[in-house]
């Protein structure tokens, strides 16, 4: 009740402009929540200072002029909420939900709308996850994530050099089987309550009569052209007269209208057994690609029992595997759990343990995790406290701890998206959903007007070798016929100590997603921040490989980056990439926070 009033507060603050910028972002010095002695984990006690010093008693630790602060808005509804990649997409959830639709209904349908405003990352051609929380307080998973066509092999990607192809990122050998219209269609039959085709509706029409083109969807097209150029299809659908198309184009996708149509008309057999089939394969023959009306026509999706993560006394619920991204998250929660009283946001010692706990559980997640139908893991160990307990003893809270060595860097072009929806009867949907790279593979299907994505690169596409996000992955994450990749998307969905609904959350971001979600329930958690504040605050990330502590580096102190190197740590920049678009419970209702590294918007009433 302490933390609903206070977010309520702070919506208003925010919603009248009110979040200051002094020298630090303006957050109370942390109020732990109290935790039932039951659950509380044996505690570090934190209150050393490193050798390095960094003086970082007191409170949080931000730039004085990190932009992020000034840009965060934040739309506070008293019954429901909606937060997605674009505007518009937020807008369509909404007008579901005062229809009667219920949150899987608005889910279905802002999906479907960011296929056609948002398609670097919205799709029919991807995959994803969806958790949901129903009226009766049971959370599901559901599972539609690409499956590889059977035709595909191990080392399909790998010349004679041992090198990873680019076929693993662009054209038709980079697709793997998409899962998204049987994910939405699934959901729909088993939660939704107003008539699929009243769902997809709204895409057709934003597809059939156009929308306008906004100056982020346009610059995205921009960075992507010469890749899209390279397809015919892609070239007709995302450039005009060969040029990209500037902000204020009104944006129209008539094939892309008719598949939607179809969709509507047919559910998801059309796009799995009929004439859209027929066309993915037609694209595939032609370039090389080898989805198969079978593998088509065999894709299903799975429900699986979600990870519940106890983080004192609150109940995160996320992803199992083949998301990484659920295991991952328990690991640094679990690991970070048992330091008390967590040092201020921002300061040298809060960042370096929350550097070891990361690389500690993406070392684990690269070697151990892969498809549960193709390996076995030892997840019940990741995800014990006493496992945390064993990692956090081997953490030096001095001294950087190196990684094993390994290559790469990773690219900062990729895409996916995620929204979050809290409906007036209480349920909540958080989906992240992928083409992999931004516009997936680049090829559009021929005559279907949608993106293909390039799932297959999350695989370990070559031994010892970096994929798209850096990540040197395992033997689990191998390709073989009908396996789904490993990846770090963590839709999530918290319950405060009450169990009541307390934040619905997620990001895109490759590797990073599953740190990005860690950092903002820290912060509303650890270090009592507003939603806002938490969204806006600068991230740090680590992934055990390479060795490289990732840094929104203009949104930290001078003095902790300083000790962060003294203590071992490689610090390098990192701009903002992830997109952590969230809501949270607050005194009037709901808040709802798009992130402001992106440009999505929220919506609610
Ligand atoms: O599933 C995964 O982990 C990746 N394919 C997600 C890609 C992604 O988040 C790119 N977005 N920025």
């Amino acid at each position: 009740m302490r933390r609903a009033l206070r977010l309520g507060l702070l919506v208003l603050a925010a919603c009248s402009g009110g979040i200051k910028t002094p020298e630090t972002i303006p957050v109370a010095p942390g109020v732990l929540p109290a935790i039932p002695a039951a659950i509380a984990p044996p505690v570090v006690d934190t209150s050393a200072k490193p050798a390095a010093g960094g003086g970082e008693a007191g409170p949080a630790l931000v730039a004085a002029d990190w932009p992020l602060t000034q840009r965060v808005k934040s739309v506070a509804g008293e019954h429901a909420m909606v937060v997605t990649s674009h505007p518009l997409a937020s807008d369509v959830g909404v007008d579901i939900l005062r229809r009667g639709g219920n949150a899987v209904d608005a889910a279905v349908a802002v999906a479907f709308a960011l296929s056609v405003v948002h398609p670097v990352a919205g799709n029919i051609g991807g995959g994803g996850f969806m958790v949901i929380r129903t009226r009766d307080d049971t959370v599901r998973t559901l599972d539609f994530r690409e499956a590889a066509p059977s035709g595909a092999t191990r080392s399909m990607y790998v010349d004679s050099a041992g090198n990873v192809l680019a076929s693993s990122l662009t054209g038709p050998l980079s697709v793997g089987v998409p899962g998204t219209v049987a994910g939405l269609f699934e959901a729909h039959r088993r939660f939704g309550r107003l008539p699929w085709k009243a769902l997809v509706a709204p895409a057709v029409l934003l597809a059939r009569d156009g929308h306008v083109l906004d100056g982020v969807r346009s610059r995205q097209i921009g960075r992507e052209a010469e890749r899209l150029a390279r397809f015919p299809a892609s070239r007709a659908q995302f450039l005009v007269n060969g040029e990209v198309p500037p902000a204020g184009t009104r944006f129209v996708q008539s094939d892309l209208a008719r598949t939607l149509q179809l969709i509507a008309d047919s559910g998801s057999q059309v796009f799995y057994h009929g004439s859209i089939a027929e066309l993915i394969v037609q694209e595939m023959a032609g370039g090389g690609g080898l989805i198969t009306r079978d593998d088509l026509a065999r894709y299903r999706v799975k429900w699986r029992d979600p990870i519940a993560i106890g983080y004192r006394g609150y109940t995160i619920y996320t992803m199992p595997p083949p998301s990484g991204g659920g295991v991952t998250l328990a690991e640094i929660v679990n690991v970070m759990e048992g330091y008390a009283p967590l040092p201020p946001f921002g300061s040298a010692r809060l960042m370096h343990l929350q550097t070891e706990a990361m690389r500690r559980a993406y070392a684990d997640r690269n070697a151990y995790l892969g498809d549960p139908d193709f390996v076995e893991m030892p997840l019940s160990r990741l995800l014990s406290k006493s496992y945390a307990a064993r990692l956090r003893a081997d953490i030096d809270p001095q001294r950087a701890t190196p990684s094993p060595p390994a290559g790469g860097g990773h690219s900062e072009g990729t895409e996916t998206t995620h929204f979050s929806i809290v409906d007036a009867g209480g349920s909540a949907v958080s989906c992240t959903t992928t083409l992999n790279n931004d516009f997936g593979s680049a090829v559009t299907v021929t005559g279907a007007g949608f993106l293909l994505n390039d799932e297959m690169d999350d695989f370990m596409t070559a031994p010892g070798k970096p994929n798209l996000f850096g990540l040197v992955q395992g033997e689990a994450n191998a390709i073989a016929p009908g396996k789904r990749m490993l990846s770090g998307m963590t839709p999530a969905i918290v319950l405060d100590p009450a169990g009541r609904l307390f934040l619905v959350l997620g990001s895109p971001g490759g590797s990073r997603i599953t740190t990005a979600v860690y950092q903002v329930v820290s912060n509303v958690i650890d270090q009592d921040m507003p939603l806002p504040t938490a969204v806006a605050a600068p991230r740090l990330h680590h992934q055990a490989v390479p060795d490289t502590l990732h840094l929104e580096l203009e949104g930290f102190v001078q003095a902790s980056i300083d000790s962060l190197e003294a203590m071992g740590h490689k610090v390098t920049a990192w701009n903002y990439k992830t997109e952590v678009n969230a809501i949270g419970r607050a005194a009037v209702g709901w808040i709802g926070v798009a992130d402001p590294r992106r440009g999505g918007g929220a919506a609610g009433y």
